[in-house]
């Protein structure tokens, strides 16, 4: 299938796994099927790389592309790599993308920021106004803070300092897990990541993303800050959705 007017095509690279589909832009729908690729080991530009345009190729996709990162991303060049395989510092992502994809226009954009544009467009903030802030449970903590529809990236809110000890070195999912903690154990933890991010920012909306968002009922009621908190609608697809629509902004920039 070629790209139809409408459409974009998004990658959200995780630590795990590479997810790609082809997004219907007017809707935040996915209009293909979504591929996913287990994430290479070691994880080196290369490597991803090959494993992005192996999934284009896949889904037939020969137009723009969008990749997220879990980096902090300037001008397509990765600056961080806090959960990534640390050749991603300083690599030049958008030309090795491009070129692996044999020259197509990439945009490479955080993977919490993409989130937030797909939730804040067509998901849990659609309706919402003002600054809302999304941060993404799971390895780490990601954040996107968008002011009525304007990201503004590379937020990183999930290393903020704490009691001596980053955000989401307290309150990943990833610590819930390893460390066994129940719900109410690790809500402690979120509400004072939140506090303090409230305290700073004064969002009018938080939006809780990352897997772990799918069991919200269980742990979002537990929470006891002042700002009003809702779960992430996308889901798995939000990462992806959000990456279509940076490539189509790109296409018609
Ligand atoms: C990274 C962020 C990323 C987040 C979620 C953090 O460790 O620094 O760039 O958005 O993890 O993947």
């Amino acid at each position: 299938m070629t790209e139809t007017a409408g459409q974009g095509f998004g990658i959200d690279v995780g630590g795990t796994g590479i997810k790609g589909a082809i997004v219907d832009l007017a809707t935040g729908e996915l209009a293909g099927e979504r591929i996913r690729i287990e994430t290479p080991k070691p994880a080196t530009p290369e490597a991803v790389a090959a494993t992005v345009a192996e999934i284009a190729k896949q889904a037939g996709w020969t137009g723009p592309v969008g990749v997220t990162m879990p980096a902090v991303v300037l001008n397509g060049v990765t600056k961080s790599a806090a959960n990534i395989d640390e050749s991603w510092v300083n690599a030049d992502a958008g030309k090795i993308f491009t070129e692996a994809l044999g020259g197509v226009p990439v945009a490479v954009l955080n993977d919490a920021d993409a989130a937030g544009l797909a939730e804040d467009r067509f998901g849990a903030a659609a309706e919402a106004k003002g600054l809302i802030i999304m941060l993404t449970f799971g390895t780490g903590i990601g954040s996107a803070i968008i002011y009525n529809g304007v990201l503004i990236p590379n937020s990183e809110l999930g290393h903020l300092e704490m009691g001596g000890k980053e955000a989401e070195h307290r309150a990943a999912a990833s610590v819930k897990e390893n460390n066994d903690m129940s719900y109410k154990d690790w809500c402690k933890q979120v509400s004072k990541v939140l506090t303090t991010v409230e305290n700073l920012f004064w969002p009018d909306l938080f939006i809780a993303g990352g897997g772990i968002s799918k069991k919200s009922e269980k742990w979002i009621p537990l929470l006891t800050n002042r700002t009003p908190i809702v779960p992430a609608k996308l889901l798995n697809t939000a990462g992806i959705v959000g990456a279509a629509m940076a490539a189509n902004s790109l296409a018609n920039s």
